[in-house]
């Protein structure tokens, strides 16, 4: 286990995208656990997808603060302004920066590319030289950047379970390709300015108030409007499905403790973040399916199999995909511990409070 070389408590934790899915429950966690923490989060609200869930990711952060110690501020604004970010480093003077701001998403990134290199280029280059200068006139500045990657910059490689030392120059989206730059960028600005940086390759991700483009939560509102879901490959695939809160203290854990120098002398590590349990499409389908209907998110008598559209394989897709997290589980002791039951379970609950 590595040793915790970042206190967080009373310190200042910039994070970006902090309407977002992980960014909020990241949020809510550090306000329940760290004494004293100053949140500051930016976020531009886009509508991506519903705006409305992430006023309530928001909402929920406010009330929690009117319980705890911590503060958290909130600023409605893009990374790729460069004068934003400036000023709320130079307000703020951020301890650890937490970059989650980003364009996700495969499949947008073909009709919409501007907005992946605004956000994840120009937006995650504001962030870097923004840290660079918080050293300026012997400052203490930034202890330590982490930042999103994106299990697709693995893109189409064969081997598995994928790690950290694979070759990843192979990317099959705009999406990928600015994920794998931003570990680039990142390794030169920790090489050039010392900044210690940590960069998480998250794998699907799941969870109450997830996010709408995603597959549970994509099935779920389909299903609601009895329209039929297409099962992939047969349903013979194989995918990793991680919490939200195995993967929120996960990035707790990991903001703690900056990298030390590698043997280059750069103070600069990737980690996998994921579950190297992988599940069965069609196993994942009916826990879904289960748990939807004891949330009454469906009807006892709903009839199933007759919503289930067996397709092939979508071009580029790959039969089984799940993360090599050794390396996190050697440094941090991390193990995902909830079950894909018990987060259906949590993400259907959530589901019929807030929709129904
Ligand atoms: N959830 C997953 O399974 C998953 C998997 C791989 C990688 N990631 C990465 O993790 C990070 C967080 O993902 P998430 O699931 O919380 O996504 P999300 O879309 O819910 O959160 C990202 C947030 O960033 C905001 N944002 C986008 N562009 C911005 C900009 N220019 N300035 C300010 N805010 C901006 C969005 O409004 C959104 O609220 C992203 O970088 C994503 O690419 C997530």
């Amino acid at each position: 286990m590595l040793e915790k070389n970042v206190n967080l408590c009373g310190k200042t934790v910039l994070i970006t995208g902090a309407a977002g899915f992980i960014g909020a429950n990241l949020a809510l966690v550090l306000l329940q656990e760290v004494e004293n923490v100053k949140i500051v989060g930016i976020d531009n609200m886009n509508d991506y997808y519903d705006v409305s869930l992430k006023e309530f990711r928001l909402k929920q952060i406010e009330e929690l603060t009117k319980k705890v110690s911590g503060t958290f501020s909130f600023v409605k604004g893009s990374i790729a302004d460069r004068k934003c970010i400036d000023d709320i480093f130079a307000a703020e003077r951020p301890d650890v920066v937490v970059n989650l701001a980003a364009q996700a998403g495969v499949r947008y990134s073909i009709e919409n590319p501007d907005s992946y290199v605004e956000s994840n280029l120009i937006g995650f280059y504001n962030i870097l030289e923004a840290c660079r200068h918080s050293y300026d006139n012997g400052q203490k500045g930034v202890a330590h950047l982490v930042y999103a990657s994106s299990s697709s910059v693995y893109g189409s490689n064969k081997k598995i379970p994928y790690a950290t030392e694979d070759k990843v120059d192979n990317p099959v989206s705009l999406y990928a390709a600015t994920k794998k730059s931003n570990e680039l960028l990142a390794h030169a600005y920790s090489k050039l300015y010392g900044i210690p940086s940590t960069g998480l390759r998250f794998f699907t991700v799941y969870g109450p108030a997830g996010r709408p483009d995603m597959a549970y939560f994509g099935f779920t509102d389909k299903l609601v409007k009895n329209e039929t879901i297409k099962i992939f490959n047969y349903g013979n695939c194989k995918r990793d499905f991680t919490y939200i809160d195995d993967i929120v203290t996960g990035v707790q854990a990991v903001m703690q403790c900056a990298p030390l120098p590698n043997e280059e002398g750069v103070k600069y590590k990737i980690y996998n973040i994921g579950n190297n349990k992988p599940e069965n499409l069609l196993d994942f389908v009916e826990i879904l399916q289960d748990e939807l209907k004891a949330a009454k998110v469906l009807p006892e008598d709903y009839d199933f199999e007759a919503h289930k559209e067996f397709v092939g394989m979508q071009p580029g897709d790959v039969e089984i995909t799940y993360a090599d997290v050794s390396e996190l589980e050697r440094d941090f002791g991390f193990k995902p511990s909830t079950s894909l039951h018990e987060g259906i379970r949590r993400f259907a609950q959530w589901y019929h409070e807030f929709y129904f």
